[in-house]
């Protein structure tokens, strides 16, 4: 079965931290990698379909797009995902379900990850590489 190495892409800053900490919401982290955000997050449910070496056992090891609890007291958190349908197709999900939804990202992949999406600008350097947060309100 394929396994990831031990990698982290998003470094949340303090701002991001602090910022997050304070929605009283459930963060669900779609594609959460390591389950770093767990260590920093008060209230977060990390999902990833694939398994990496070292990753902390909170992650849930499944696709995203079958999460069932998306809802008003979440929101879906989406930070530097690998490219793909999947992306939009959780932005979708999460939606629907009347969750929020929040991307986490570089500009260089906007077009990649945001195309055709009604968005808004929520924060810069929420991430250590420069990554700005935004909120997709359509898809
Ligand atoms: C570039 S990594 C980013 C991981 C983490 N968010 C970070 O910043 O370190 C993208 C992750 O999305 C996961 N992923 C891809 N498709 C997924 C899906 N449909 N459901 C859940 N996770 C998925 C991959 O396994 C990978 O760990």
């Amino acid at each position: 079965m394929l396994t990831l190495l031990p990698q982290i892409f998003f470094q949340p800053t303090k701002k991001f931290i602090d910022w997050a900490n304070n929605l009283n919401l459930t963060i669900v982290d779609c594609g959460a990698g390591m389950g770093h955000l767990s260590k920093c997050l008060d209230n977060v449910i990390c999902i990833d379909m694939i398994p990496r070496e070292g990753r902390d056992p909170c992650v849930l090891d499944m696709d995203a797009l079958e999460f069932e609890h998306f809802g008003e007291k979440c929101v879906a958190l989406l930070a530097r995902p690998c490219h793909g349908d999947w992306v939009q197709q959780v932005f979708r999900k999460a939606l629907d379900k009347g969750s929020r939804v929040f991307y986490a990202g570089l500009p260089r992949n906007y077009d990649m990850d945001l195309d055709g999406c009604e968005v808004e600008k929520l924060m810069s350097d929420v991430g250590e590489e420069g990554e700005e947060l935004w909120e997709i309100k359509r898809v």
